[in-house]
């Protein structure tokens, strides 16, 4: 049974997609079958697979029942038989949340809908990437969820602590949509170096005495120009640039999410 996870934090430009794109790649690159999922009408992870930003085979169609998933759903083979798929966002699903407004129980669309395509056996992990709102994409994302990873940028992280980002974390977690969401982990990203001393040792602090050590991944992703540059040639950052320290933390990453999802 496959697992869906929303990538989300109102917050803009803390690395959702590039999180979604390079975590969906590491995990599709040890052989698990992966779904990412576009609610995002700027379709920056649409794009980042060059795909049409502008076309109508996307998400917000499906969800409008105006195409079918078999339709919006794009399929990118790697070697060996793996594969990523995509379902894409467009630039005019900025209109889809006005349509959904007047739908019945209208956050629970997407979570219908992919039960009906049965999501769950057809794939091992489902990344749903988030726009930088709680607008009612974001909703259905997170209705549809088991869980939600949180990418934080770590001058904001050291600056606010531990505590106050975990409060953060489950205002997720609202009860009346999807009260089962669980807490899948929090990543620091964009990790400058020189910060690496002082956001190390006020987090500890913080974790001590929170007792929330294990919601935030060991792994740190530093900044790293590849991770910016690989979008704009189509690619991930496994394929762009093997050797970059890019590379190496999503690999990390990727990693440790396995590790917490066997215990
Ligand atoms: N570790 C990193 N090192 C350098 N640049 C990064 C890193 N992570 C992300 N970026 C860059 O920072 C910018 C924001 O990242 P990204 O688009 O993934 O954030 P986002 O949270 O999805 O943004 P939005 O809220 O607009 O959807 C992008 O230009 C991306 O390439
Ligand atoms: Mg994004």
């Amino acid at each position: 049974m496959g697992k869906i996870i929303a990538i989300t934090n109102n917050k803009g430009g803390v690395a959702k997609t590039t999180t979604t794109l390079n975590l969906g790649a590491g995990l599709a690159k040890q052989g698990h079958r992966v779904l990412l999922i576009d609610t995002d009408p700027q379709a920056n992870l649409s794009s980042s697979f060059k795909l049409d930003d502008q076309s109508d085979n996307n998400l917000g169609n499906f969800l409008i029942k105006n195409k079918k998933w078999k339709d919006i759903l794009v399929r990118f083979d790697l070697p060996e038989g793996k594969f990523i798929d995509i379902a894409p966002a467009a630039r005019q699903m900025e209109n889809v949340e006005r349509v959904l407004f007047s739908e019945n129980s209208r956050e629970k669309i997407l979570k219908r809908m992919l039960e009906k395509e049965n999501i769950k056996s057809n794939y091992d992990f489902v990344l749903i990437d988030c726009g930088p709102n709680l607008g009612l994409l974001t909703c259905n994302a997170l209705c549809a969820s088991d869980e939600f990873l949180i990418p934080f940028q770590s001058e904001y992280f050291a600056q606010i602590g531990t505590a106050k980002i975990l409060e953060f974390a489950f205002m997720f977690k609202d009860p009346d949509l999807n009260p089962d969401l669980e807490l899948c982990g929090i990543v620091i990203t964009q990790y400058n170096d020189n910060m690496r001393g002082k956001a190390i040792k006020e987090i500890t602090q913080e974790v001590r005495t929170s007792g929330v050590a294990d919601k935030v991944f060991r792994t740190y992703i530093r900044k790293n120009i590849k991770l910016m540059e690989s979008p704009m040639y189509g690619q991930n950052i496994f394929d762009y640039a093997p050797d970059s320290n890019g590379a190496i933390d999503y690999g990390n990453l990727t990693q440790e999410f396995l590790e917490r999802q066997r215990n």
